[in-house]
């Protein structure tokens, strides 16, 4: 069989990432992190591309060299098209259709929230189609039924905040630098879950919201200190492991009514908040109670990655499935 070797680009956010895939192996996955926004508290979208115009190139030229191949070696190049912040997509847009022009063999473009589903292929063991698939991050909750590599639906999403939006919004409120999701769950496994009761929505069906929990915390948060000024540092663990246990029950609820609801069994996690120390092991727990096959991505393909962006190019170049060198990048694009 001849070998295909495709470079992904990712740069929808604030990382900016290469990665090379031969025959449908990741054999490359850098990944530069951007620091830059620390201080902000959050991602400053006009430094995020000019970051990533800075890294792409080193980036890209370190994912080849890791994966031992040349410039001509590659078959195909992929890029994320969307969804996600429209300077930083347009950086490895317009990098990956240069270089497709450069080298005149084929573009790929890849939708981001799907390649965080096939996040899952990546390694061994690969989930049996179909399956749902919990896809948690930092702009999206959805749970999606995978009816094959390129056939998904989404069945339920929040109504308004994420769940990474949920943790971070939390953690700023903590006084914690961004991105506090990580960190939240860093303190929470110190802390006692049962110590702060937080509301939970009622909400139809299988989407989600996390807008009430949000106001909820900073209502608790605002009441506490007022009698007592040291309230967070006296109890930041506890904080942590309370409102991190409810996110989870939240989406957990939700995950497992839509199981029941399409009598599927083999059950995944993936995006951004599946790093989640709590929400793994909620996984693992209720897949024994009911008799789930559960997937969790590894570390590194949980948070932005161009490993994922690279194995669903892999399956759309299975397919013949490229695209025209003006497609234009979206900042919102459905499945
Ligand atoms: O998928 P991702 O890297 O980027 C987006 O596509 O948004 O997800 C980033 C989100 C952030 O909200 C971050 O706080 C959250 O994932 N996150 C976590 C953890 N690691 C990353 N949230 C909770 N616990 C973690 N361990
Ligand atoms: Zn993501």
């Amino acid at each position: 069989m001849p070998e295909i070797a495709l470079l992904a680009i990712e740069s929808s956010c604030d990382d900016t990432s290469a990665a090379v895939c031969i025959n449908g192996q990741i054999v490359s996955n850098l990944i530069a992190n951007q620091k830059v926004h620390e201080q902000y508290g959050g991602v400053v979208p006009e430094m995020a591309s000019r970051e990533h115009t800075k890294n792409i190139v080193p980036v890209a030229t370190e994912a080849l060299k890791k994966a031992n191949i040349s410039w001509q070696d590659l078959n195909a190049i992929a890029f994320t098209r969307g969804p996600g912040l429209m300077g930083s997509l347009l950086v490895g847009g317009i990098f990956a259709k240069s270089l497709a022009q450069a080298l005149q063999i084929p573009l790929i473009d890849v939708h981001h929230m799907q390649a965080h589903v096939l996040a899952h292929f990546i390694d061994e063991p690969k989930p049996k189609f179909p399956f749902l698939c919990l896809t948690v991050s930092g702009g999206h909750t959805q749970i999606v039924l995978v009816k094959d590599y390129l056939d998904m639906q989404i069945i339920g999403t929040t109504i308004d905040d994420a769940a990474g939006e949920a943790f971070d919004k939390t953690a700023k409120m903590l006084e914690l630098p961004y991105p506090g999701g990580p960190l939240i769950d860093k303190y929470a496994q110190l802390g006692n879950y049962k110590r702060f009761k937080f509301s939970e929505p009622q909400i139809d069906g299988l989407n989600f919201s996390f807008s009430g929990l949000k106001t909820n915390v900073l209502y608790f948060l605002q009441k506490e200190i007022k009698q007592n000024p040291n309230f967070i540092q006296e109890n930041l663990n506890d904080i942590c492991a309370s409102v991190q246990h409810t996110i989870v029950h939240i989406l957990m609820k939700k995950l497992t009514q839509a199981a029941q609801q399409t009598g599927i069994k083999e059950i995944a996690i993936a995006g951004g908040v599946s790093a989640n120390s709590g929400l793994r092991t909620a996984l693992q727990q209720l897949g024994e109670q009911n008799n789930w096959n559960t997937y969790i991505p590894q570390f590194q393909y949980c948070t932005d990655n161009a490993g994922m962006i690279a194995i669903t190019a892999y399956h759309k170049y299975l397919k013949q499935e490229f695209c025209a060198l003006d497609i234009p990048i979206k900042a919102r694009l459905e499945f």
